[in-house]
């Protein structure tokens, strides 16, 4: 029998941290709506709970776990959550991330930790106990999210820059580890994607926040920022068992703003 494609992820669980809103919640939509169950992770209660009430009123499966990936008790609790809810985790989407700007001699050592806490010690806590889970029903796959910044940069960015090369290579290890368990782990490394963090990040530039973004996708070579949908079709394919052959690699989803030199 074929499988419905619509259908890919039909009896799959899938966690996906930062789900409330952005990147996360696109991805967490498009599972939920190919057939999988998704468990919601984000520290923003609200957010979380309504993109869960959203997926269940079209009668698709999401439970939400608030919390922060960063606190060790909160990442053990996703898993569990996904193993009483629905029976273990196939997939782990780490996505939560934030983004703190300065230069480093101004930079709070609080707001390094922060940084870095989430956006890498995050992936590993959230990797931590939600591997043994896939090792136990024959394997699975992860998706990481780092950013462009993991290979290029800018100013102001240098605990969210590190943490985003960190993952890049966090996840290069993981895929060697754990190929024997049939758990493959990508990283994702998207250009400008139109989040509330891209707000946020306007809001802060001079100007009208609108104009910014509008002139950030200017940088693209196709003249738009990326939309989050974009980089859910990435991350749902690198799950999927279309990517079968895929592990270790960091995917470059930026519109082509990397290819570009300063020319
Ligand atoms: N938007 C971009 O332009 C862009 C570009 C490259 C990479 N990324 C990466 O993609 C990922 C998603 O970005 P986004 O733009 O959708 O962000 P966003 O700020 O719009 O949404 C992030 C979500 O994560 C949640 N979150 C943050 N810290 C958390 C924590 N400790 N525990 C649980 N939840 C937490 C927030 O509450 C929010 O719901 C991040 O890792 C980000 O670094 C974004």
């Amino acid at each position: 029998m074929t499988q419905d494609r619509n259908q890919r992820f039909g009896g799959k669980v899938a966690i996906v941290t930062g789900a409330g809103m952005g990147i996360g919640e696109a991805v967490a939509r498009r599972l939920a709506s190919e057939g999988a169950a998704v468990v919601i992770v984000d520290f923003d209660e609200d957010a979380a709970k309504k993109v869960t009430a959203d997926i269940d009123a079209l009668g698709q499966k999401a439970v939400a776990v608030i919390g922060s990936v960063s606190v060790a008790s909160d990442a053990r609790r996703a898993t569990k959550m996904a193993e009483e809810e629905f029976g273990g985790v196939d997939y782990l989407v780490n996505n939560a991330g934030v983004v703190i700007y300065g230069e480093v001699p101004e930079f709070k050592e609080e707001d390094w930790d922060t940084v870095v806490d989430t956006n890498l010690k995050g992936q590993y806590l959230m990797s931590k106990y939600a591997i043994p889970s896939m090792r136990s029903r024959g394997g699975g796959a992860i998706v990481n999210l780092a950013s462009v910044q993991a290979l290029i940069s800018q100013r102001e960015v240098a605990a969210y820059a590190a943490s985003k090369g960190g993952i890049v290579s966090l996840t290069k290890t993981l895929a060697l580890d754990h190929a024997k368990d049939n758990i493959r782990v990508n990283s994702v490394l998207p250009g400008s994607v139109r989040t509330p963090m891209l707000r946020h990040a306007a809001e802060l530039a001079p100007g009208d926040p609108e104009a910014t973004v509008a002139q950030w996708g200017r940088l693209h070579p196709r003249g738009t920022v990326i939309e989050p949908d974009e980089i859910a079709n990435v991350v749902v394919f690198l799950l999927s068992d279309e990517a079968s052959a895929v592990t270790g690699a960091p995917y470059i989803v930026d519109a082509g703003l990397s290819a570009q030199s300063a020319f």
